[in-house]
């Protein structure tokens, strides 16, 4: 099958490219990026003009629940949700039932995310054995059955010792590990940030040195180590001047940062509303101004969404019951565009964020438009106001704090290795 992108604006931050043009899918591969393509015999021509015509985008941190929690999500419909907001790649966290430790669970979502799956899925495996903190998973098998990384998302590695053998171990395979930086005896009973805000609610507030603490011991290990290292839902400004000074010092670090912590502060946990509830929890404004900094200037590398759906029931009973997390792969993309209109951060920044900056994180295919490669793409209307309705997303999960918000900007169609896998008019 082949498919011409006629006239859009073709915007491909791994090749510096940034202008119109039109891309030729043959064989599940970018044939050709050029003005005025002739369309081959046969194929189909979508126009986009107007449109932006990126790779598709790239979620290095997301919650698919399968094995053992489906009824918040599984492999298809959180990667049906991926399409939806146009990623055609996602890695998903070990947090499963059971805990992804060993070779078997790996085997088993990579085969299942490709019986059913609408996006590529590379599994990170866990670092401990049940992501306890104690025992050290095997590796090489997660490794040989195509996990990417390893994290005990979720859970901090506490135990120095382990991190800095989990590192060494990491190391001599060449993969990254991504720490869940959260000093848990600083953020014991922890519902919220640590602020006058939880005070007037009457929440146990974390300070955001329970992540920073983590950020600076791991520093060190990673000096000691040599290790890929990367710090997943960056959430302090103190933790942003650890991984700036790290990046300085040619440290091989890098960081993700979610669409939530970019857009909300601890503010909204006023409302009571239970969505608003995430680990690490949202900050105050000092922070949040901190990581729009640290994603302009490239010291946040990637925007991860940290998807995390759960039932109606785990959210129930107020914030201080309610389980932690939010769904986010729908709504990623256009809440990205709202920090470019607010000039926040330029464009081909946001997408180098989406796109190049995770696959080189984790090593992972796609990430660029160049003729030859995997026809990972994502059609984007910038100008669609559309507004965040729970019931219609795809995920199994409605657990978003942005509700009821009218957002401008939405993936229109998405291409996963040539294969349409999201459509809208
Ligand atoms: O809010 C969160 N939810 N943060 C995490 O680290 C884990 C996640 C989950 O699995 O629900």
């Amino acid at each position: 099958m082949s498919l011409l992108l006629r006239g859009g604006r073709v915007l491909d931050p791994a090749g510096s490219v940034d202008r119109t043009a039109d891309l030729l899918v043959e064989d599940g591969r970018i044939a050709r990026v050029e003005p005025g393509l002739d369309a081959p015999a046969g194929c189909r021509v979508i126009e986009v003009a107007g449109r932006i015509v990126a790779p598709g985008l790239i979620d290095p941190h997301v919650h698919l629940r399968e094995p053992g929690q489906e009824h918040k999500e599984d492999l298809e419909t959180g990667t049906r949700a991926a399409a939806a907001g146009g990623f055609t790649t996602v890695c998903c966290m070990p947090n499963t039932k059971p805990v992804n430790d060993c070779r078997a669970v790996t085997e088993s979502i990579v085969r299942r995310a490709r019986e059913v799956g609408a996006a590529r899925v590379c599994p990170i495996g866990a670092i401990t054995k049940g992501s306890a903190g104690e025992v050290l998973a095997d590796f090489d098998e997660m490794r040989a059955a195509g996990a990417v990384a390893f994290s005990d998302d979720g859970r901090c590695v506490m135990n120095a010792a382990v991190m800095r053998r989990a590192l060494e171990r990491a190391r001599a395979l060449g993969l990254p590990v991504s720490q869940h930086c959260q000093d848990e005896h600083l953020a014991r009973q922890a519902v919220a940030h640590e602020s006058a805000v939880a005070a007037r609610a009457g929440l146990v507030g974390e300070p955001a040195a329970a992540e920073s603490v983590i950020v600076a011991r791991d520093l060190e290990l990673v000096e000691l180590t040599g290790a890929r290292y990367h710090v997943a839902h960056v959430s302090a400004a103190a933790s942003v001047r650890l991984v700036r000074d790290a990046k300085r010092r040619g440290l091989p670090v890098t960081a993700e940062v979610t669409p939530h912590h970019l857009t909300l502060t601890d503010e909204a946990i006023a409302s009571g509303d239970t969505s608003t509830r995430v680990n690490p929890p949202l900050r105050g404004a000092d922070d949040r101004d901190a990581l729009w900094e640290g994603l302009a200037d490239g010291t946040l590398d990637c925007i991860a969404t940290d998807h995390a759906p759960h039932s109606p029931a785990e959210k129930e009973g107020g914030l201080g019951a309610a389980a932690p997390g939010l769904v986010g792969l729908e709504t990623a993309l256009a809440l990205g565009l709202r920090l470019v209109a607010a000039g926040v951060l330029p464009l081909a920044r946001l997408i180098a964020a989406m796109t190049v900056a995770p696959a080189g994180a984790f090593g992972l295919p796609g990430g660029t438009l160049a003729p030859g490669a995997p026809a990972d793409v994502v059609v984007i209307d910038p100008d669609r106001l559309w507004t965040v309705t729970p019931a219609a997303l795809h995920s199994k999960s409605k657990n978003t704090p942005f509700a009821g918000w009218e957002l401008r900007g939405k993936a229109v169609l998405t291409l996963c290795g040539g294969t349409l896998t999201h459509e809208e008019a």
